[in-house]
């Protein structure tokens, strides 16, 4: 939720500023706005909406080569210019863009800005009004700025430009993602470096507390009590091309058509010289050991997290419980005697996991973050990580995470179920690849699933999706990427459910996509089509190949059921991804959203 760059050096900064808001886009696009500087002259440029608007406002004539960036998702006050990052001091002596939420903004405003002139409704001018209030006493930049740190309670990334210190952004870290980058005469700051990739792969990951003065020469990390910290750069393993559309229309599109090579790199990230599947030792150690596991994540990875669940209690036969990290952080459940935490997140940034995640560390407990992002806020402070290797995921609704996070899990759950020595009645590997290659079928038959959506989903106001067991979580996961996408009304129920008071919402044509993969609930799924067609609905059935009935509307390749979400699922997102682009909606920017929920 929001993103921030930051460049000090020789080049035009507007240009690299605004190519790199343009990559965090994803981030939060309710407004943009950049603050450049030439000496002492700062100039602020923002806009309601997207960074396009804010090129517009621009001015390209203004020389510059220092300069910080926001993309934002409105947390406190309206979309709108005011309240619109960067945001100035009342003497416009300090300019700070913002990636949080400051829970304590209106009691520091009470304590000591009373005669101050607020222009936003925003949490954020609170803090570089507080920084002038402080310089004013008498502190230096760096000390005001510290000394207002220390009064904030919540998250923050910060980049700050004073004018009296022309040649310094100062920044600072807490919860809220923050890198900085290094290159030769410049350096960068940047909430995620697919931002600044455009300049430099060098990064070096800042901690929550941590305080740095960034110049064009050198980079100087301290903690909070003023103690120098020094830490290897790294580069940053993402190629360039990962991150552009390329001929594909969306983000979206491309990476549904990306998920055969995810589960190509999993599978061979996952195997060992012998064509064995492997996991880390500790990883397993730390299953093994676990009475209970508890799954924890938000939104389409919560999803993933049910179809996990059958996994590691079918296979490995450890008791599993999945939830939603949100509720879980206040109203955490009697937890076993020695739980193991999972958390599933593409982003590894999702304010809600992570404040399970300092929860349960707090209480002692093992962690382990199954990620996209190697490096990310989920998988530093866990035990351990698992990737998915699924590449950079930018469009705002998940797809190839959610197959990627339920082939790692299936793995995970397998090999703790050898190394206690279950037969699973399951060959993996060759099954997973069976897997790929259905998958590659379904997005052959794209077009097919454009007539489903234009059949469908054209003029619907809702839509229902039914399945039982597997199929059941995966209509779930159906229902969330049609809605979020489409803003059509969407639900997934278990088939047997829907008869104890949605059937009610049947009217003559709403449209019910059921799912039929799973033989043990195939009869019972279909008599629950029956139900609904009987008051009217409009069925679309997919089924899968051996399970299919005459009259099924798409029939999904053959694989083996326990791992038919993996197929099944890109069905209901091509579907998604149709339904929203004959709707006019932006597929790759919904209403509302964002891509990484960086606040709880
Ligand atoms: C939906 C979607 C979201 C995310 C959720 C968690 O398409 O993308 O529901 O799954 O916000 O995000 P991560 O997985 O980054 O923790």
């Amino acid at each position: 939720m929001c993103g921030i760059v930051g460049y000090i050096g020789t080049e035009d900064a507007k240009e690299i500023l605004l190519k790199g808001l343009e990559k965090l886009e994803y981030r939060g696009y309710d407004s943009a706005g950049i603050a450049v500087r030439n000496g002492e002259d700062v100039r602020v440029y923002k806009e309601k909406g997207r960074i396009a608007e804010l090129r517009k406002v621009v001015d390209s004539n203004f020389e510059t080569s220092t300069g910080i960036g926001h993309t934002r998702w409105a947390t406190h006050g309206v979309p709108n210019h005011e309240n619109s990052h960067p945001h100035q001091s009342e003497s416009g002596r300090f300019t700070l863009v913002h990636n949080g939420v400051i829970e304590n903004y209106e009691q520091l405003r009470e304590e000591y800005l009373t005669g101050v002139t607020f222009k936003s409704d925003t949490d954020t001018e609170i803090i570089v009004q507080l920084v002038e209030h402080f310089s004013k006493e008498g502190l230096d930049t760096e000390a005001a700025f510290v000394k207002v740190l220390k009064l904030l309670h919540g998250s923050y990334a910060l980049g700050l430009l004073d004018t009296e210190n022309p040649d310094a952004i100062y920044v600072a870290k807490n919860k809220s993602p923050l890198l900085v980058g290094l290159g030769d005469g410049f350096n960068v700051i940047a909430s995620d470096a697919m931002a600044m990739l455009q300049v430099t792969d060098t990064y070096t990951e800042l901690h929550d507390g941590e305080v740095v003065l960034v110049t064009k020469e050198n980079v100087e990390i301290k903690d909070i009590e003023g103690n120098v910290i020094t830490r290897e750069p790294y580069k940053a393993e993402i190629d360039a091309s990962d991150i552009e559309k390329g001929t594909y229309a969306h983000y979206m599109l491309k990476e549904i058509n990306e998920q055969p090579a995810a589960m190509r790199n999993i599978i061979q990230e996952y195997q060992d010289e012998n064509g064995n599947l492997k996991i880390d030792e500790d990883i397993i150690k730390a299953v093994r050991e676990a009475d209970r596991v508890y799954i924890v994540a938000c939104g389409t990875s919560f999803n993933a997290g049910l179809v996990g669940k059958e996994y590691l209690e079918k296979w490995a036969g450890i008791p599993t419980e999945v939830h939603v990290a949100s509720e879980f952080v206040y109203n955490m459940p009697l937890l076993s005697k020695k739980p193991l935490f999972i958390f599933i997140s593409q982003s590894g940034e999702t304010a809600d996991s992570r404040a399970v995640l300092v929860a349960i560390k707090a209480l002692g407990h093992t962690a382990l973050t199954i990620t996209n992002v190697a490096g990310s806020t989920l998988s530093r402070e866990a035990d351990h990580t698992l990737i998915l290797h699924a590449g950079p995921e930018i469009a705002v609704a998940s797809t190839k995470a959610y197959t990627a996070q339920i082939a790692v899990l299936s793995i995970l759950a397998q090999v703790a179920a050898q190394d206690a020595g279950i037969d699973t009645g399951i060959d993996l590997l060759p099954e997973l690849a069976k897997v790929t290659s259905a998958i590659t079928t379904v997005i052959d038959d794209a077009e097919l699933m454009e007539k489903i959506a234009t059949d469908f989903l054209e003029t619907t106001r809702n839509c229902f999706f039914i399945g039982r067991t597997m199929d059941y979580y995966v209509g779930v996961e159906g229902a969330l990427k049609l809605k979020e996408i489409s803003y059509i009304q969407a639900e997934g129920f278990a088939g047997g459910e829907l008869k104890h008071g949605t059937i009610a919402l049947i009217e003559e044509g709403t449209p019910v996509i059921a799912l039929a993969t799973q033989e043990g609930v195939n009869l019972s799924i279909r008599g629950n089509v029956k139900e609904v067609v009987a008051r009217g609905a409009n069925p679309c059935i997919i089924s899968m190949d051996g399970l299919n009935q005459e009259g099924d509307t798409y029939v999904i390749p053959h694989v083996h059921e326990m791992l038919a979400p993996l197929v099944s699922v890109v069905t209901t997102q091509l579907i998604a991804y149709y339904a929203a682009l004959h709707r006019g909606a932006d597929v790759d920017k919904p209403r509302n959203l964002a891509k990484s929920v960086t606040v709880e």
